[in-house]
């Protein structure tokens, strides 16, 4: 140990405060640890000794300050002390000449206003707090009133974010500004990540969030990201008396601060200061998608103040979105999990703004014919803001693709009949269990974070195992531990990571009813509806005896099956529509014969005080909805009605009940908030 270096001293703490953190984390919120205990305890034995000769050197984040467990919500909640607002956008000089208008006529101001102008970076903001000089925390701005602690991750970006302000500076001061990553980090980062099979980021600023709200700082770290530094939050004293002056200050204080910005001396330069940055847009190395104009006397912001959610000090002037024109080689049909059929433009690759596209959305069958597209076709592609790339219109006066295109009335996957019902827009293929794209999307869902949740299973893996003919159908999923030899060996895996997907197979074989029920992807039946149901019906058994019960039945008693959910006929018909098929059926007892399936709480009627009563909600629930509610109240023995009379027992006022509750003080109904009301039922 002694022949280290303070350098290297220095690094090595960095390497371990973020390795131990590392750990951590596998250990106390993913119950999946890497190493051995004695491999961990070495770690942390090691750091002790360089804190120990290096004591000038011990990080704030050090791991002997801490305890290992933080909360397993992924991030901590940050409240900003000054909310992060919002701005009102402009989209042409008209807009803009009003914004200063309505300033100076607040202001009973009747110069011109000089004005700070920064392009407006499309990445996503954050709050840093300074203490002393100091950073010691850093959130998201999540809604505009609390963040997310993302501390660790950006301490990652040593080049963007001081560890401490350079020069002077007040005791504590909130700095804002936005993290972003550059087109060419985000087009390498695209391509490691479908080298990898793994998940293509829509956009530059989708990559920064996604970086920046990484659970492991470490992969922050690779991300590459950036910030420009704009704005403050609160300070313990005055910095500066003009926006200028401020950026002046971050500046020296070690920030980034847009090298495009400029102070306009009156608000006449800012048309021309517009086209100027919009003519350098596309070759700018990072996306913006607009110029950002300040009043630039930080006295005058304070009185100009806000407006809602705004300031009325500032404004964005938003470019329109950036185009390109560029030939429609292929309509390529996906098939989803409920068998809907999507159409994706398959373009010859073009430069848009910066971004290199070679795929967009069509939408759907109507937009195709709507817009007379046809292979071959010179079309408009645009890119704006956050997303996914569109098609917008052909360039007629090119030449044309020869046939009008024909919508395949068939399921490009299985051939099974594709139909679309009338009044729908969705085409769908009947192919159901047969389909190899419905049953890879659908084992894609089985194992998704609200139903199984299986780690280490992505998307690439499935098609995969599929493709070796692995998995027919997710009970398949089950059997996978007895190829672990198999899977050590295959490209891209290890032992290691063959034996963490076992376990994490194996650890969901006791799962709970709602997951399960979530997990069929029935169509309609997304985690809240499955929460219902799994409430109402208790068991597995008991859920599945009534819905063939019901599916055998007349439509009338689909009917009622919808009304006893609070959740109506749609979903009932697509429970029949499930149950009706013999081969979901039967893949459905394969799966359960593989699981313990948890009975939800059960329903105890008998003894609850609203057993036999009649309720009424009215206004707006808050912890939860309104089929939600209905469903418990009516699990518990209450009749729930639509209005109030005399006949009814309780109304429950949710926030701004109207006439119903003004009825219930009227008639001497009795009222209970929805605090009072979750006492009542027992939650
Ligand atoms: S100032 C109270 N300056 O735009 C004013 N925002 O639409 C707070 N943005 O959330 C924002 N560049 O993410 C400001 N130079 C700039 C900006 C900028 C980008 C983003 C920021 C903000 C959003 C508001």
């Amino acid at each position: 140990m002694s022949e280290l270096t303070e350098e290297q001293a220095k690094a090595e703490l960095a390497r371990l405060a973020m390795e131990i953190a590392y750990h951590d984390r596998a250990y106390h919120q993913n119950d999946a640890p890497e190493i051995t205990d004695a491999e961990y305890d070495a770690l942390r034995q090691i750091n002790n000794e360089i804190e120990t000769q290096f004591p000038a050197l011990i990080r704030s984040d050090s791991p002997t300050n801490r305890v290992g467990g933080t909360p397993d919500s992924g991030f901590s909640k940050l409240r900003h002390r000054v909310p992060m607002l919002s701005l009102d956008n402009a989209f042409d000089a008209e807009e803009f000449a009003e914004f200063c208008a309505r300033a100076r006529r607040f202001l009973g101001w009747t110069e011109k206003l000089a004005i700070m102008a920064e392009p407006k970076i499309d990445g996503l903001s954050i709050n840093l707090t300074y203490e002393n000089g100091a950073f010691v925390r850093g959130a998201t701005r999540g809604d505009g009133t609390e963040g997310e602690d993302v501390t660790a991750n950006l301490r990652t970006m040593r080049d963007a974010i001081p560890e401490r302000l350079h020069g002077a500076a007040p005791a504590s001061i909130e700095i804002r500004g936005e993290v972003f990553m550059n087109k060419a980090d985000f087009l390498a980062l695209n391509e490691a990540q479908a080298a990898a099979g793994q998940k293509l980021f829509a956009n530059p600023r989708n990559a920064a969030a996604g970086g920046l709200r990484q659970l492991d700082p470490r992969i922050t770290a690779v991300r590459r990201l950036s910030l420009f530094a704009y704005a403050m939050g609160e300070t313990s004293e005055p910095v500066a008396e003009s926006h200028a002056g401020y950026l002046e200050r971050l500046r020296n204080w070690g920030f980034a601060v847009n090298p495009l910005s400029r102070l306009l001396a009156t608000e006449d330069e800012a048309a021309a200061f517009q086209a100027e940055i919009g003519a350098q847009r596309s070759g700018l190395p990072y996306d913006i998608d607009g110029v950002v104009y300040k009043i630039d006397n930080l006295g005058l912001q304070r009185r100009l103040g806000f407006v809602g959610r705004a300031p009325r000090w500032a404004i964005a002037w938003k470019f329109p979105a950036e185009q390109a024109t560029t030939v429609l080689k292929e309509i390529r049909i996906q098939v989803g999990r409920t068998g809907a059929l999507t159409p994706v433009a398959e373009l010859e690759p073009v430069n848009v703004g910066g971004v290199l596209v070679a795929r967009a959305t069509l939408h759907n069958e109507d937009e195709i014919a709507r817009k007379d597209l046809r292979i071959g076709d010179t079309v408009v592609v645009q890119r704006a803001g956050d997303v996914i790339p569109q098609v917008v219109s052909v360039v007629v006066d090119k030449p044309r693709g020869e046939k009008a295109y024909e919508y395949p009335s068939v399921c490009p996957a299985c051939g099974s009949h594709a139909v679309r019902p009338p009044g729908e827009v969705v085409r769908r293929c009947t192919g159901g269990l047969i389909c190899p794209d419905q049953r890879v999307e659908r084992l894609i869902h089985f194992v998704s974070r609200n139903a199984f949740d299986i780690d280490g299973l992505g998307e690439k893996t499935i098609q995969e195992f599929y493709a070796e003919g692995w998995l027919h159908g997710p009970a398949d999923l089950f059997h996978l531990p007895e190829r672990e030899a198999e899977i050590a060996v295959r490209e891209g895996w290890g032992k290691l990571s063959a034996s963490n997907l076992s376990r994490a197979i194996r650890a969901r074989r006791v799962i709970a009813l709602e997951r399960f029920i979530f997990a069929l992807g029935i169509r309609r039946i997304g985690d809240a509806n499955a929460k219902l149901l799994a409430r109402h019906y208790g068991s597995y058994a008991n859920w599945r005896a009534q819905m063939l019960a019901a599916t055998a039945s007349g439509s009338d008693e689909r009917l009622t099956l919808g009304s006893i959910l609070g959740i109506g006929p749609a979903i009932a018909e697509e429970l029949a529509e499930f149950f009706g098929e013999p081969r979901n059926v039967t893949a459905l007892d394969e799966l359960a014969a593989e699981l313990t399936i948890e009975d939800a709480a059960a329903a105890e009627t008998a003894d609850s005080q609203v057993a036999g009563k009649t309720v009424v909600f009215t206004g707006t629930l808050e912890t939860m909805t309104r089929p939600e509610a209905k469903a418990r109240a009516e699990s518990l023995g209450a009749k729930v009605t639509d209005s109030v009379s005399k006949k009814t027992d309780i109304v429950v006022v949710g926030a701004d009940a109207g006439s119903k509750a003004r009825k219930a003080v009227e008639l001497g109904v009795r009222t209970v908030t929805e605090a009072e009301w979750r006492e009542l039922v027992g939650e």
